[in-house]
């Protein structure tokens, strides 16, 4: 268990797998004078020797924190996933150690509009079998088969980030905007909803998956979908592979009814490079296909630098967790001429009013108070008015009760 009002200069925020720059930037402007950053992934055994001293860990996606190792972190206050992905970490095991671990999930939004945005343009304008064959010695000049964007409908399944951000750059180009999303949506500039999956499909010139991956999504395009889609309509999805049944799409394409496609996500991808790629869809000519790469740019990997510290210095700072993937999300005010007394336990009766009476009986007035349990774990942040002495024995019964995880406290800075 961790007790900590320690200066921002002691905090010991270890970063690893190169993590870009502007991270390091943004503890260092945040008053954290103690980072250290890694170029390498080191492994289990070097993990757990580097992080009983370590507050703040940065990681990437191959750093794995299994249980054992997170409970090498004594002082472990949270963990930054500087990607998208988290199942490199056991989430569970350090929601129960008290660790709330973040991520940046959509630092990489306007890198996959863009490149979706770019395939449509490729698409109607017939470029990936013209670029193929001119490499070939081919020489086709007909204009049959190219278009334009302008005035074309574009069908948005999901209108998320990134099927509303799409939504601008695209109508933007002067396409029409159509979209589907299973909760009701702000439709932004001229665009318009669609009252169900085959409404969009029958109407659309190009149709666009950025749907989540769940059970309901599974295969939500398969053949007879395909089928509904207007003759010559163009395909593309960049969210999740299994959300396209890919050899009736390869089919769909092979008969002429979809008039090409832009594929970037699989069903099954290969682990690494020496791993070789294999699809229904490899050979079809009016097909790009990309190696899962609508959100790698290195303008994502900055903003991921940048979003992620952020998230994690604001927990620091503060005790906010709004945006944790594995913990209850607190969202607390700037602790004006408070101290911030900060618990994290097992979801117990009767913490709350312990925490309450303990303060109650030493006559200190609660300015605010915060928590949120979710079965599991709850955390409770309690905010006194003026710089109360922590050595008025508080910290110590706080982590006396029963249930307690970890305690923390911030005196206003
Ligand atoms: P988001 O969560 O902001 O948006 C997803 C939208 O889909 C939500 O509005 C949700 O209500 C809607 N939705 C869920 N089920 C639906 C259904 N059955 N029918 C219609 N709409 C449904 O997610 P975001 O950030 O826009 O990402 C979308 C997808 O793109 C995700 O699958 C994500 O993993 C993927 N992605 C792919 C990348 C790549 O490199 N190709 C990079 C980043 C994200």
């Amino acid at each position: 268990m961790e007790k900590l009002s320690l200066p921002k200069n002691k905090i010991k925020v270890l970063l690893l797998e190169n993590i870009h720059k502007n991270a390091v930037e943004l503890f260092k402007r945040q008053g954290y004078a103690n980072v250290e950053s890694l170029r390498d992934a080191p492994d289990a055994d070097e993990l757990k020797q580097r992080l009983p001293d370590v507050h703040i860990l940065g990681i990437r996606s191959r750093t794995k924190l299994t249980r054992e190792v997170l409970a090498a972190g004594e002082k472990l206050l949270t963990v930054g996933c500087f990607c998208i992905g988290t199942n490199q970490v056991d989430l569970g095991a350090a929601k129960r150690l008290g660790v709330p671990v973040f991520n940046a999930p959509y630092s990489n939004t306007r890198s996959v509009a863009e490149l979706v945005l770019a395939e449509i343009i490729m698409l109607f304008r017939g470029i990936p079998q013209r670029s193929w064959g001119a490499h070939e010695g081919a020489w086709d000049k007909t204009v049959k088969g190219a278009r334009e964007i302008r005035g074309k409908i574009i069908g948005i399944v999901g209108y998320g980030h990134i099927g509303s951000q799409l939504s601008v750059i695209a109508e933007a180009m002067g396409m029409r905007v159509r979209f589907l999303d299973v909760v009701e949506k702000l439709a932004i500039g001229n665009a318009a909803p669609c009252r169900s999956l085959d409404e969009l499909l029958a109407m659309a010139d190009v149709v666009t998956l950025h749907v989540p991956e769940l059970p309901a999504t599974k295969n939500m395009i398969d053949a007879a979908k395909l089928k509904k889609m207007k003759k010559g309509a163009f395909f593309i999805n960049a969210s999740r592979g299994t959300v396209v049944d890919i050899p009736a799409l390869a089919e769909a394409v092979k008969s002429g009814h979809i008039a090409g496609a832009a594929v970037d996500v699989f069903p099954k991808e290969p682990a690494g490079p020496k791993e070789k790629f294999k699809s229904p869809l490899q050979g079809l000519r009016n097909v790009i296909l990309t190696p899962h790469i609508g959100g790698s740019t290195e303008e994502a990997q900055a903003n991921i630098g940048g979003e992620v510290a952020e998230k994690l210095v604001k927990y620091s700072d503060n005790g906010s967790t709004l945006g944790a993937v594995n913990f209850v999300e607190v969202a607390l005010p700037p602790q004006s001429g408070a101290t911030r007394f900060m618990h994290i336990h097992r979801d117990e009766p009767g913490v709350m009013a312990r925490i309450s009476e303990l303060f109650s009986r030493r006559g200190i007035n609660i300015a605010g108070q915060y928590l949120r349990t979710d079965g599991e774990i709850g955390y409770v942040v309690t905010d006194v008015i003026g710089r109360i002495q922590v050595g008025m024995g508080i910290r110590k019964e706080l982590a006396a009760i029963p249930a307690t995880v970890r305690t923390r406290f911030l005196y206003e800075n």
